[in-house]
C-alpha cells in the first residue's frame, strides 16, 4: 500500500516515520511546504518531495497533516485526483459534516479523522478514528494500519474529542507529570538527570504494570501504601493541592 502524508510536520512526520519503521509493506511519500522540513527525513525509508498533487496521484491513502485552518485551501485542489483512494484527515475540532461537505461526490472510497498522538513515531501510539465514511473494507485498512503503530479504538464523533484529551493532549499532560517529578526529585537532592531517568522509568514501568495486570490504577495503588506510610500521605498532600481534580479540568477544557 502506499500511503501520502500531506503535510509532514510534528504529527504528519511522526506517522510518517511510524509507518515506515513498523508497517513492511508500506511505501510512505511526505510532502511540506519548505524543503528543510522534508530534510529530517534523508536517513529514512520516506520518499519526499514538495508536490503534493504528484504525491497524491501515486497514493492509494493519503494523511492530511496540515494544520486544520489550512486543510480546506490545502486539500481542495487535490481533490480531482482523489477517486478511488482512502483519505485521512488528522486535524482536530473539524466536524464530520465539514469534510464530508468538502469531499462528497469525489469518488473517495472512505474517508476518516483519525488523532494519534506523537508516539506514533516509536509505535506506541493511542489513536482514535472516526469514520466520515466507508465501508468495512476501508474500516478495516485504516484500523490495521494504525493498530501496527500501537492501540487505536474507532469512535463516533461525538467521543473523539475525549478521545484527543485523554491521549494525544495527553502526552503533554503525562510529560508535564514527568517535569514536575524530576523537579521534586532535584529538590530532594537527585542530579537532574538520575531526577528523569527515574521519573520516566517509573511512569513507563507503572504503565507497563497496569496493563500487564489488566488491573484498576487504584489496585496498584494499594499495593504500595502502608497504612500511615509515606506513600499514602504523598499521595494525600498532592489530592489536597488539587492533583486529580487538576487533571479532570484539563481534560474538561474540551467540553
Ligand atoms: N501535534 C500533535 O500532537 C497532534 C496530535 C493529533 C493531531 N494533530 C493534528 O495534526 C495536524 C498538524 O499539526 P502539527 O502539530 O503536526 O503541525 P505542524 O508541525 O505545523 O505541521 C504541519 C505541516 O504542514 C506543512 N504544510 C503547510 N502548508 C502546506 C502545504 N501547502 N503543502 C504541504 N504541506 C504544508 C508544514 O510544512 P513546513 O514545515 O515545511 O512549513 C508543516 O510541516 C493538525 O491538524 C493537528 O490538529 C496534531
Amino acid at each position: 500500500m502506499r500511503v501520502s502524508i500531506i503535510g509532514a510536520g510534528n504529527m504528519g512526520g511522526a506517522t510518517a516515520l511510524g509507518f515506515a519503521r513498523f508497517i513492511p509493506d508500506v511505501e510512505v511519500t511526505a510532502t511540506a511546504k519548505h524543503q528543510e522540513t522534508l530534510n529530517r527525513y534523508s536517513s529514512s525509508r520516506i520518499k519526499t518531495t514538495l508536490d503534493n498533487c504528484s504525491a497524491v496521484k501515486e497514493a492509494d491513502l493519503v494523511i492530511m497533516g496540515v494544520k486544520p485552518w489550512l486543510l480546506k485551501e490545502v486539500l481542495t485542489p487535490l481533490l480531482p485526483f482523489m477517486e478511488g483512494k482512502l483519505l485521512v484527515s488528522l486535524a482536530a475540532g473539524i466536524p464530520a459534516a465539514t469534510i464530508k461537505e468538502w469531499t462528497d461526490g469525489q469518488g473517495i472510497k472512505g474517508v476518516y479523522t483519525v488523532i494519534p498522538n506523537l508516539a506514533i513515531e516509536i509505535g506506541e501510539s493511542m489513536t482514535f478514528i472516526n469514520e466520515i465514511f466507508g465501508t468495512e473494507e476501508t474500516r478495516n485498512t485504516v484500523t490495521r494500519l494504525f493498530k501496527s503503530v500501537g492501540e487505536a479504538l474507532m469512535v463516533d464523533e461525538k467521543r473523539l474529542g475525549a478521545g484527543m484529551m485523554v491521549a494525544s493532549c495527553g502526552t503533554a499532560f503525562a510529560l508535564r507529570y514527568v517535569r514536575a517529578a524530576t523537579e521534586g526529585g532535584v529538590e530532594l537532592g537527585l542530579y537532574p538527570k538520575e531526577a528523569l531517568q527515574a521519573a520516566l522509568q517509573t511512569v513507563k514501568g507503572a504503565a507497563m504494570l497496569a496493563e500487564a495486570h489488566g488491573t484498576h490504577p487504584e489496585q496498584e495503588i494499594d499495593k504500595v501504601t502502608t497504612p500511615g506510610g509515606i506513600t499514602i500521605r504523598g499521595l494525600n498532600a498532592m489530592e489536597e493541592a488539587g492533583f486529580s481534580n487538576a487533571v479532570i479540568q484539563g481534560l474538561k477544557i474540551w467540553k
